[in-house]
């Protein structure tokens, strides 16, 4: 049977794709999945792109991890989307606690975006260039780029991710969006800042860390989605997976979390401006969330022993029917 890129692309989409831990690449059986092109076109790095990552001490990068993702994708054809710039997470201590000035902070940012964007420069599809910068109440998140620089933060990252690689399609991208609620229309208002100051932005990434039985319904998240397409960017979902707060899932839990990617992926389908779905992981046997959430998870399309689960079949009944 047909696998979920090939149908994502018959249904218009630009890819299906998936997150690859760079620790896993050592599994040959995850791999195989990994590699097959038909149901993967599309990989993301989970860590190895991240500020810790490739700048651990100023001015001293390293693209060892970040290489490892970005390697298997051009050796496969697969695009690449490339995750993630300035975010407060997986950030060094020397920018978030030195105390930098304004000018100072803008140049840390600028020195980093241009040597890592550099090093990618032609290689991704996508780049996450500011992750996270709202939170959970809807408010400006509490970071040092936030602190130090109020919102021109944003403006800074894209013109600087902009200047390294024209070619790249740049993202803001967050979790939570997919609710429409406070921190949703921060959002629109960070997007509208961003636009506002003439800076490049093409899309606005849906991370998609979604909850089974609580998932928004299809056109609920057409309508979410919409709020971004209409100033004319793009939108993908870019980290989704659907979590089982309580393990193991029941067949009718089962059933429900196919449900739910139904309607994300479905959701994708009827906005035209909605270009893709990453997966963050494919399989139950890795993945973050046990880590964040003790007791939950489950969220993937392959069980731990990398068999098909519903929810596979649900993605490509949906994705088949467009
Ligand atoms: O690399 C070290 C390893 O050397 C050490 O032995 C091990 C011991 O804990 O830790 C390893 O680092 C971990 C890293 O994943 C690689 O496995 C970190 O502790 C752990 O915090 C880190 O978690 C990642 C998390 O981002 C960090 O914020 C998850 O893998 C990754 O899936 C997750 O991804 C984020 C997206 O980037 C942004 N959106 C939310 C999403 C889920 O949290």
């Amino acid at each position: 049977s047909a696998q979920l890129h090939e149908l994502a692309l018959a249904a218009g989409l630009d890819f299906f794709g998936a997150a690859i831990g760079e620790g896993n690449t050592h599994d040959s059986q995850y791999m195989a999945i990994a590699s097959d092109t038909s149901e993967i076109g599309q990989l993301t790095p989970e860590n190895g792109q991240k500020w810790d990552a490739t700048e651990p001490n100023r001015g001293q990068f390293n693209f060892q991890q970040g290489d490892i993702v970005a390697g298997i994708a051009a050796q496969n054809g697969q695009l690449l989307r490339c995750h993630t710039l300035t975010w407060y997470s997986q950030l060094p201590g020397w920018v978030s606690n030195s105390g930098f000035s304004y000018e100072e902070l803008q140049s840390v940012i600028e020195t980093h975006i241009e040597n890592v964007v550099g090093h990618y420069k032609g290689q991704c599809y996508h780049w996450d260039v500011v992750n996270e910068v709202i939170d959970d109440n809807g408010d400006w998140r509490d970071s040092v780029f936030y602190t130090t620089m109020g919102t021109d933060f944003l403006a800074v990252s894209f013109n600087a991710a902009k200047a390294a690689d024209p070619d790249a399609k740049l993202y803001i991208n967050d979790y939570n969006l997919e609710y429409n609620e406070a921190k949703t229309d921060r959002t629109v208002e960070a997007v509208e800042i961003i636009l506002d100051s003439g800076a490049p932005l093409d899309g606005v990434g849906f991370q998609g860390h979604l909850i089974v039985g609580s998932t928004p319904s299809r056109s609920d998240l057409v309508t979410v989605l919409e709020r971004f397409t209409q100033y004319g960017l793009e939108v993908a979902y870019t980290e989704l997976d659907i979590r089982h707060e309580s393990l193991p899932p029941n067949d009718a839990a089962l059933a429900q979390q196919g449900d739910d990617f139904a309607n994300v992926v479905g959701s994708c389908l009827d906005v035209p401006n909605c270009r893709g779905v990453t997966i963050w992981g494919f399989t139950d046997k890795y993945s973050w969330i046990p880590g964040v959430f003790p007791g939950e998870g489950a969220a993937l399309l392959y069980d731990e022993n990398l068999q098909k689960k519903p929810a596979w079949t649900s993605i490509s009944s949906i994705l088949a029917t467009a």
